[in-house]
Formats: C-alpha cells, sequence, structure tokens
C-alpha cells in the first residue's frame, strides 16, 4: 500500500517520506518486523518503541512512524500520538472491516466474557446471525475458536481480526473492551451500535491508580456508542453515564428501564420476570448466582437495543449452556461439589461465595491466590472477604508471574488472621487443590476461583500446562485405584 494511501486520516505533524513510498506490513514490536515494514514506535506502559527504531531500521523497515523524530535522514513520519496512528493504521490496512459490521462493546470488571457469550448466542438464533467474539477465554469466528493472548487485542491486530470476521461472514461482533484497551486506545475509532456497562469495582489499580481514573476509562466506551446500556444499581452508574453522548437504556433490579422482578435463585440456575415498558417476560438461565440476573439483564437489554425482542432472546438465554470457567460444575463420584470459577477481583470472590452460600447444604470451602505482577492492594480484600464468606479457606498460588508465590501469599493472609476462619497455606495449586479433596465433607461445595477457563500457570515469564478439572480428574482415578 502506498504510504499516503495508508497515513490517510492520520494528523501528520511533520513529514520525511515520499508519500508514494511502498509499504508492505505494519509492526510496532521491532523484534516482529520485516523488510518494507513501517514500524511504529509506541511510548508504552513497560518500555518505549522509540528506542527499538534502530533495530526496525536493520530488518528492513522502510519508514517509520513515531512522536520524536530520531537521528539520522532514514524516511519517517512523526505524529503527536502514535498509538491513535496505529488504531488508524489499522483500519485503513484491513480497509475498516469494522464499519461493515454491527459492533457491541462489553466493558466492565466482572460479566464480559459471560455476557458476551450469552449475546452471542441470542444474535445467532434470534437474527440468524453469523457472529464474531472477542474476549479473554478465545475470539471466535462463528464457531470456529481462535486463540487469545489477551482480553482485548492491540489495535492493529482487532482490525486484523475484524478482517477475517468479516470475510468469513461475520455481520455481528460482541466483544470484551478492557479498561486498558480504552485507555490505550486499542478500539479508537470503532463504532459500535451498542456499548454495555456491567459493573465496576476495586481491579487494575496498578494501572489506573484510582477508582474515579478506571471509571472515567469504562465511559470512554459510551463516546464511541450509538446506544449505551448500563447496570443503573452499580455505584458508578452515574459517573459513567454523566457524559455520554448517546441514548441509554439501563437495567437493574432495584431501578432502570428493564427490571428483574421475582428473582428465584438456586444451585442449577436463576430465573426472574423481565419487566420493561409494561411488558413482562419470564426468563431462565443454567448459570448459578446472583450475578447472572445482571448478566442477563445486560444481554436482554443489549439485544432490545439491537432489535431483538426480549421473548425471543429469553427462550434463547433458557437453553444456554454457560460459560467455561464461570461457575462451572466438574462432576465427582462422590457427595459434594467442586466448582471452578474465574473470580479474580475481591468483587468476584464475594459474589461467587455469596452465590455458593445461597444453595450450599455443607460447607462452603474457597481456594484461591492472586496473581503476580498485578494490583496487590487487592490480595488482603480478597484474603478478608474469603474468611468472611466462605468455612474453610486454602491459600494457594494462581499466577505468581515474577513474583515470589510465598510473598503474594503473604499479602493475603493479613486479611485471615485474626477471623475464625479455619485455613489452610499450600502454595502448589495442585497439592492444594488435592487437599481440599481429601478434607472434603458430604455436602460441600469446594470452588476452585481463578483459573476459570485457563488450563494453565504463568510461573516467571513460563506458561505451564495445568488444568484443573484433568486435576480432578487424575484425583478420582488415583482414589478408585486405591480403593
Ligand atoms: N455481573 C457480574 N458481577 C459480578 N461478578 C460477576 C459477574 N459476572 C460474573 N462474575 C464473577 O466474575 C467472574 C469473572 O466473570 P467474567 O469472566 O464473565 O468477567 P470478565 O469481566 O470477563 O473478567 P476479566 O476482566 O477477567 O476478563 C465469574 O467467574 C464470576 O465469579
Ligand atoms: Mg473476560
Amino acid at each position: 500500500m502506498k504510504l499516503n494511501e495508508l497515513l490517510s486520516g492520520i494528523d501528520v505533524l511533520e513529514s520525511a517520506a515520499d508519500p508514494a513510498l511502498e509499504i508492505t506490513g505494519v509492526s510496532y514490536d521491532s523484534r516482529q518486523t520485516k523488510p518494507g515494514d513501517l514500524f511504529v514506535a509506541i511510548t508504552g506502559y513497560e518500555t518505549d518503541g522509540h528506542r527499538f527504531i534502530p533495530m526496525a531500521r536493520e530488518k528492513g523497515a522502510a519508514c517509520v512512524l513515531c512522536q520524536r523524530k530520531p537521528e539520522g535522514e532514514d524516511p519517517c513520519v512523526v505524529v503527536s500520538d502514535s498509538r491513535a496512528a496505529l488504531a488508524r493504521l489499522g483500519r485503513n490496512w484491513f480497509g475498516d472491516p469494522a464499519a461493515s459490521m454491527t459492533m457491541v462493546g462489553v466493558t466492565g470488571t466482572n460479566g464480559k466474557t459471560t455476557t458476551t457469550y450469552l449475546l452471542k448466542d441470542v444474535l445467532e438464533k434470534c437474527l440468524g446471525a453469523k457472529v464474531g467474539l472477542i474476549g479473554t477465554n478465545q475470539n471466535m469466528i462463528g464457531d470456529e475458536v481462535l486463540h487469545t493472548e489477551r482480553t482485548t487485542p492491540e489495535s492493529f491486530e482487532l482490525q486484523g481480526l475484524f478482517r477475517a470476521m468479516a470475510d468469513g461472514g461475520c455481520t455481528h461482533v460482541v466483544m470484551e473492551v478492557s479498561s486498558h484497551a480504552l485507555c490505550l486506545q486499542r478500539v479508537a475509532g470503532i463504532r459500535f451500535a451498542a456499548g454495555l456497562f456491567t459493573n465496576l469495582s476495586q481491579d487494575h489499580l496498578d494501572f489506573h491508580e484510582t477508582m474515579e481514573n478506571y471509571c472515567d476509562a469504562k465511559a470512554l466506551l459510551f463516546r464511541q456508542s450509538e446506544q449505551g446500556v448500563y447496570n443503573a444499581d452499580d455505584p458508578w452508574a452515574a459517573r459513567v453515564t454523566k457524559d455520554a453522548p448517546c441514548p441509554l437504556l439501563s437495567f437493574g433490579e432495584k431501578s432502570g428501564d428493564l427490571r428483574a422482578e421475582n428473582i428465584r435463585l438456586s444451585v442449577d440456575g436463576v430465573s426472574f420476570d423481565a419487566v420493561c415498558a409494561g411488558e413482562t417476560v419470564p426468563v431462565r438461565v443454567g448459570i448459578p448466582g446472583g450475578f447472572t440476573v445482571y448478566n442477563a439483564l445486560g444481554v436482554l437489554a443489549a439485544a432490545k437495543a439491537l432489535g431483538v425482542p426480549l421473548r425471543d432472546s429469553a427462550r434463547v438465554l433458557a437453553e444456554s449452556r454457560g460459560v467455561k470457567g464461570r461457575v462451572e460444575v466438574v462432576p465427582v463420584p462422590w457427595d459434594y461439589t467442586v466448582l471452578i470459577d474465574y473470580a479474580v477481583t475481591p468483587d468476584a470472590i464475594e459474589n461467587v461465595l455469596t452465590t455458593v452460600r445461597g444453595f450450599a447444604k455443607g460447607r462452603v470451602v474457597i481456594l484461591f491466590g492472586c496473581g503476580g505482577d498485578r494490583d496487590r492492594g487487592k490480595r488482603p480484600k480478597m484474603g478478608r472477604i474469603a474468611a468472611q464468606l466462605a468455612d474453610f479457606v486454602v491459600v494457594t498460588s494462581d499466577n505468581p508471574r515474577t513474583e515470589d508465590p510465598e510473598f503474594i501469599i503473604s499479602e493475603i493472609l493479613p486479611g485471615l488472621e485474626g477471623t475464625s476462619t479455619p485455613y489452610v497455606v499450600e502454595p502448589d495449586r495442585v497439592k492444594a487443590i488435592r487437599y481440599a479433596l481429601d478434607h472434603a465433607q458430604p455436602d460441600d461445595v469446594i470452588i476452585l476461583a481463578g483459573k476459570g477457563h485457563e488450563t494453565y500457570q504463568i510461573v516467571g515469564h513460563e506458561k505451564r500446562h495445568l488444568d484443573e478439572r484433568e486435576v480432578v480428574a487424575d484425583y478420582i482415578a488415583e482414589r478408585k485405584r486405591n480403593a
């Protein structure tokens, strides 16, 4: 593509390059740079791409796009914001694929993955649409699964994914939009037919520093949405919607245009009446948990904003098989229950424990750890909530990454100390799971929290295979062999 074509719509401050230069690729990680590329120097969260311009040149970059003009005469283009430029380069390079599809963005601390899966189901079955999905667990083009490294990919990759989805016949895309993605311009230039806000609670303060900043990051989604859909019961609802330039549709249990009444929670799911503008529709979803009512309301409201009648969405929700690693039951041949749940925040731990307490006949046992190189402030809080709401706690490791697992645990324990709730510490997660199963009692519910869909553990920079379903299955097989 000619350089000037690739740069269309980008505010160039200074150009020392031939506009007719032929560009054969775009890269922003110099390790990936190929001959003929336009290398985009991004001032990163951890490092600065301007340092890698010489390496990109060595690798044959035809031109560099940057914020600070490098030494020498080689072709370069200077812009004020190379992250914003990368998003536009992606749209230009891939022919703005999102413009040809109906885009739905879901943001919030918890419930994004669950909501996108349920909404994909509804749009496929009610509109006969082929739907692309982008999120934490995986990306999908209809039923085809694509591996993913992060909840919302970098802007250029994202546009590449949209191109594959559009070429694959997708008419709709539902995607998780993390607060990082909104702040780092990964979704810049995308118009969402509907933007959905699920909830806000403590997380990612290592990046946002304050809850106010975190909230304002989420609010950015509505600035690029045709319609905004939001959880009116959330304490941050007023702040997240205050500058929304689009029409808003709210949902909730206590308030909202679409409300849930006659709510019933049980071990195998939730049911309620969805009430909106004089219409009442019975709803049932086979995923346990009070938060499932909110996730279902979000799906019903977003689908309604896209023209799907409540009754039709409700029919599909009733058939939903749930989401991998979200309140997922792992079958065991004994008289207790094992659940896998992706609770990685204080709020999610509180929600899954409150949910399980709602139907558990025996003890509620929770096994959890905290991620390394992430928001340390939430560690003692998760410890305290676990001690308050569980009958027994197993403190172990999640993804320690480059942090010392014992140190992470030492930051969780102050939350448990001084409470009467018994707990054990076992840094080895496999041993910890086996301990919980060895000490299980009749009617117990054992929650393996934090890994969810993940079938690996990140130790240092290494991803080691660890699938909790396999650990439980191995344990069962061994017990049977020794029986
Ligand atoms: N609406 C909700 N409110 C609060 N907690 C929820 C909600 N939905 C799910 N959860 C809890 O949070 C966990 C994560 O849910 P989910 O994966 O859907 O969230 P997410 O927003 O995609 O998270 P992430 O930011 O890690 O991708 C679930 O396993 C459940 O314990
Ligand atoms: Mg997610």
